[in-house]
């Protein structure tokens, strides 16, 4: 756990998306508590069942609301209920991501179309949603923080991460179409390109251990804990970064600087010397 910097004294907020220990979301409810944050949690009410959010509620002595982030309904009920419990939002995290063909193991030839709707829905969408209501109930504070988490897989081709690729892509597109229009307001909003990570949602992805220890091997920095990732969020959430807006950030250890590294090329003559040699 890092050393409380008080970045965060006096700001209040909302932080979709942590289900779990492991949640992005999670851990960086926890670094924002640290930071002196206070906040209001969400996830959707079927994660009440699946996740342990109750926890995290009583640690960081937050209340919870349960919505569902692809109905407007939910999210114009959050953010009357949140008016109870805050005075005004300086900050949003956006922490939210699924996968429905990833899920099913459907390959990208042959997505089903239904579910591809749904990913774009839950996945991405759901920012653009999360961030309009925000506008509407007439919450947000002039100079807030908005901040989504993203993948290096919206910009280049990872296999396995299929339909997830085109959501990331959109939720980047999002992240700069509404920043430009928060802009008039000193609203930032940004999309931090986080590393691999051990979570529900990244587990879920095909192949995700051999991506894990690629990025390992790949990155000089090897790849960006969770924890890190917490921490560069609440820089983004603070006032120390007031000017940075529109941006995809790379929290990936270098990862997005490299072509390839001695580690991977020794791991490569070996697989291909094994190969010759069968
Ligand atoms: N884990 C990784 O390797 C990795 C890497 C880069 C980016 N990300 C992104 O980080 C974000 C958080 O994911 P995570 O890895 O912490 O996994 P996670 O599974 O812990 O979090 C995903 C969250 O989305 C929530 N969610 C799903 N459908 C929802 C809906 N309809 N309404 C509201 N919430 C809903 C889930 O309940 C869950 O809490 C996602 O956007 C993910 O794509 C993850």
């Amino acid at each position: 756990m890092s050393t409380a910097h008080g970045l965060l004294e006096g700001k209040q907020g909302i932080i979709f998306g942590a289900l779990n220990e492991e949640s992005l979301a999670w851990t960086i409810a926890e670094a924002a508590h640290r930071e002196g944050a206070s906040f209001v949690l969400s996830n959707a009410p079927v994660a009440r069942r699946l996740g342990s959010l109750d926890g995290l509620a009583d640690q960081t002595d937050s209340p919870i609301i349960w919505a569902d982030a692809t109905s407007d309904d939910d999210l114009e009920a959050l953010y009357e209920e949140a008016g109870t419990h805050l005075d005004q939002i300086d900050f949003i995290v956006h922490g939210i991501g699924m996968g429905v063909n990833v899920r099913k193991d459907v390959p990208y030839e042959e997505l089903n179309y239904e579910w591809y709707k749904k990913t774009l829905d839950i996945s991405a969408i759901s920012l653009h949603r999360i961030v309009h209501h925000a506008m509407e109930s007439g919450q947000m504070a002039d100079g807030g923080s908005i901040v989504a988490l993203s993948y290096i897989g919206a910009q280049r081709i990872f296999s396995k991460y299929s339909e997830m690729g085109d959501a990331k892509a959109l939720l980047e597109s999002i992240v700069r179409s509404w920043g430009y229009r928060l802009g008039k307001r000193g609203i930032r909003i940004n999309a931090i390109s986080q590393s691999p990570t051990r979570t529900t949602a990244g587990k879920g992805i095909a192949g995700f251990d051999a991506m894990f220890d690629f990025g390992e091997k790949l990155s000089p920095l090897g790849n960006a804990s969770a924890e890190s990732c917490a921490d560069y969020t609440v820089t983004l959430l603070s006032d120390l970064t007031r000017a940075v807006t529109m941006q995809t950030l790379y929290h990936d250890g270098g990862f997005s600087a490299m072509g390839i590294s001695d580690e991977v090329v020794m791991d490569l003559a070996e697989s291909f010397a094994a190969d010759t040699d069968a």
